[in-house]
């Protein structure tokens, strides 16, 4: 699940060097409190601050994959599968995609996406589904590149307060 981030030829934006590393968050040390943090606030401005028992206990839960993003060793972005059967297959959901704005642009959103997409296949899921607000653009970009498709589909939401 290692690949160095690939310089781009053409693009009119310096990208320094950088190594991009994807891994699977086995256990919540204060490096991924800190990260959380750091990436969450950067995601949702509503999103709560999480502490290392609402990590692990996320982490924990047998349907969420975290997958982390290293760049030059330090986390710099976070992604969540949530996989779970349900009588018509196994789902497959990405959710919680966040990229520090300080390493954005180097490959880490599309390591995390295709890192995720890898795990999703091998665990028997035959599609994999996510939603994005036209305001993210370049979360779009992003999934349009990796092959994500938009879907003739109402999104419909219920609220309790
Ligand atoms: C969406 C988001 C996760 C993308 O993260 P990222 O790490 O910057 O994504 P990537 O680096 O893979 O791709 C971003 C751009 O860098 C380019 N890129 C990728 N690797 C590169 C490299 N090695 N060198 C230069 N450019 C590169 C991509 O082509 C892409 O260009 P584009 O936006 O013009 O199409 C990030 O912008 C983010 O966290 N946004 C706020 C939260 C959010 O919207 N999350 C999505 C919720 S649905």
């Amino acid at each position: 699940m290692r690949r160095a981030g690939r310089p781009r030829a053409g693009r009119a934006r310096y990208c320094a060097p950088v190594t991009v590393q994807v891994e699977i968050l086995n256990g919540v040390t204060d490096e991924v409190v800190e990260a959380f943090g750091r990436l969450l606030p950067q995601l949702s401005g509503s999103a709560r601050p999480v502490d290392a028992a609402a990590i692990d206990a996320i982490n924990s839960s047998p349907a969420v994959t975290i997958l982390l993003a290293r760049c030059d060793s330090k986390i710099a972005g976070m992604l969540t599968l949530a996989m779970f059967p349900i009588p018509t297959g196994l789902r497959a959901w990405i959710e919680d995609v966040v990229v520090d704005q300080a390493y954005r642009g180097r490959g880490a959103g599309e390591q995390l996406t295709n890192a995720a997409l890898r795990l999703a296949e091998a665990a028997g899921a035959r599609t994999v589904d996510l939603t994005s607000r036209p305001s993210r653009e370049a979360a779009g970009r992003l999934y349009e590149r990796t092959g994500f498709q938009q879907r003739d589909s109402r999104l419909y939401r219920y609220s309790f307060d």
